[in-house]
């Protein structure tokens, strides 16, 4: 097998280097193998810039990160019950688990995990790419462990996985599938593709919040465009919603920037509302952000009312003053240029601003009592301000005294 340590030198900081030799040393001394696995020894490979160092430990990685802290001062955070422990030191971290098997009760369920070897490690993973290990050990750093062939996958640029019931044990690996052949301009290989197209009923029993997380992760991507459109393609997005498209409308409105709930306000956009919220309920988004994407949908029916040319300025804000700024800036990303939407732009950017000269004091010392009437006049100054009725506070003062004597404004 090859041996890449001159790539993990390369690719790594020297804390980070420190840390890993470290690591095996201390490995050394309590009798146990120490591996780095998974999406560091992919990128080192490909020449891509790591991420996370995630290390597997033939022992108890536990005993190790407390080991590494008692001698060398790092800190660390253990989990017991997942044998799993976090080590850190200033702006370096590792993440150690105990080498595991995992096996699934049911489609969907989250696995059974017993401690085991590397090999069984490897063979739980997703992909072969992601099922390549390097020794960190002092005695044989950098040798390469590869028993299902990532290697080659890797040089071929092919997403594999490593058994047909891949996707039957977690489903959320269909989207990684995607999110990887887009980052890496790789290709899905024809079997594994069939297997998507096979288990897309498996979709069904990822829970909400996976789901959620499983296309942040793809907002997130670079490739996010190109990687939304293949979900499409194969079929993906559809098994969330019949209706959800992942197509050019969408690519050519996704901002780099967006903030999640935009980004799940622009997929649901062209939904209608009991889609929408069938979509909403399925991916678990609930609470603001629910509201947001709620307000979009009620704000898309106005735009035949917002439409109206030389519409009366109050009557634009009185229509949308019950909506978040957030959802109304959905619908001027999401609409091509039109008269609605320059009355939504004209909303945020100056009509939502305006407000009488005139406050309830004012309107108390001119001997309005009531809280309620109080209310009302301001809604009318606020009206004819919007208009352009009132400008000065001259003016205000004898709308205010008008109204007062029941004139019509
Ligand atoms: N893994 C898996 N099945 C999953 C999720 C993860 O087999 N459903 C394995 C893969 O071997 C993966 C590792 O766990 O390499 C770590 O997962 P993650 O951090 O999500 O993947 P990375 O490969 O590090 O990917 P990324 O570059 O996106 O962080």
């Amino acid at each position: 097998m090859p041996n890449i340590a001159e790539q993990i030198k390369k690719s790594l900081t020297q804390d980070a280097l420190a840390l890993i030799n470290n690591l095996g040393k201390t490995a050394r001394d309590l009798g146990y193998n120490i591996y780095i696995v998974g999406g560091p020894v992919r990128d080192m490979l490909l020449g891509r810039p790591i991420v996370d160092i995630d290390i597997v430990v033939e022992g108890d990685a536990i005993a190790l990160a407390r080991g590494m802290a008692k001698a060398l001062g790092y800190q660390s955070k253990t989990h017991p019950r997942f044998g799993t422990a976090n080590l850190y030191m200033s702006n370096v971290s590792a993440d150690l688990v105990t080498a595991r098997s995992e096996t699934y009760e049911k489609p969907g369920a989250l696995p059974t995990v017993t401690p085991s070897s590397l090999k069984s490690d490897l063979a739980r993973r997703d992909f072969t790419m992601n099922a390549i290990a390097a020794s960190v050990a002092p005695n044989d750093f950098g040798e390469l462990i590869d028993y299902a062939g990532g290697l080659n996958d890797l040089k071929a640029g092919l997403i594999r996985v490593l058994h047909p019931n891949s996707f039957m044990d977690d489903a959320t690996r269909i989207f990684r599938a995607v999110r990887y052949e887009q980052r890496l301009s790789f290709t899905i290989e024809p079997v594994t593709e069939g297997l998507i197209k096979q288990n897309l009923s498996m979709i069904d029993t990822i829970s909400g919040n996976r789901l959620k997380n499983e296309l942040n992760l793809i907002f997130k991507e670079d490739s996010c465009i190109k990687a939304l459109e293949r979900v499409d393609e194969l079929g993906i997005l559809k098994r969330l919603h019949p209706s959800l498209r992942g197509n050019g409308w969408l690519s050519a409105k996704l901002c780099k920037d967006c903030d999640q709930v935009i980004l799940f306000a622009l997929l649901t956009y062209n939904l209608n509302e009991e889609d929408c919220r069938d979509t909403l309920k399925r991916l678990n988004i609930s609470g603001k952000n629910g509201q947001t994407i709620k307000e979009v949908q009620k704000i898309k029916k106005e735009l035949n009312a917002l439409s109206v040319h030389n519409l009366p300025f109050s009557r634009v804000y009185r229509m949308l003053e019950n909506f978040s700024n957030e959802a109304v800036e959905v619908v001027i990303l999401a609409e091509e240029p039109s008269a609605a939407r320059q009355h939504l732009e004209l909303y945020i950017e100056e009509l939502q601003l305006i407000r009488p000269i005139l406050d309830g004091n004012d309107l108390k010392r001119m001997g309005i009592t009531t809280g309620r009437k109080i209310g009302q006049i301001l809604k009318q100054l606020t009206n004819a301000k919007l208009d352009h009725k009132v400008r000065t506070r001259g003016e205000e003062e004898r709308l205010v005294k008008s109204l007062i004597r029941g004139d019509k404004p």
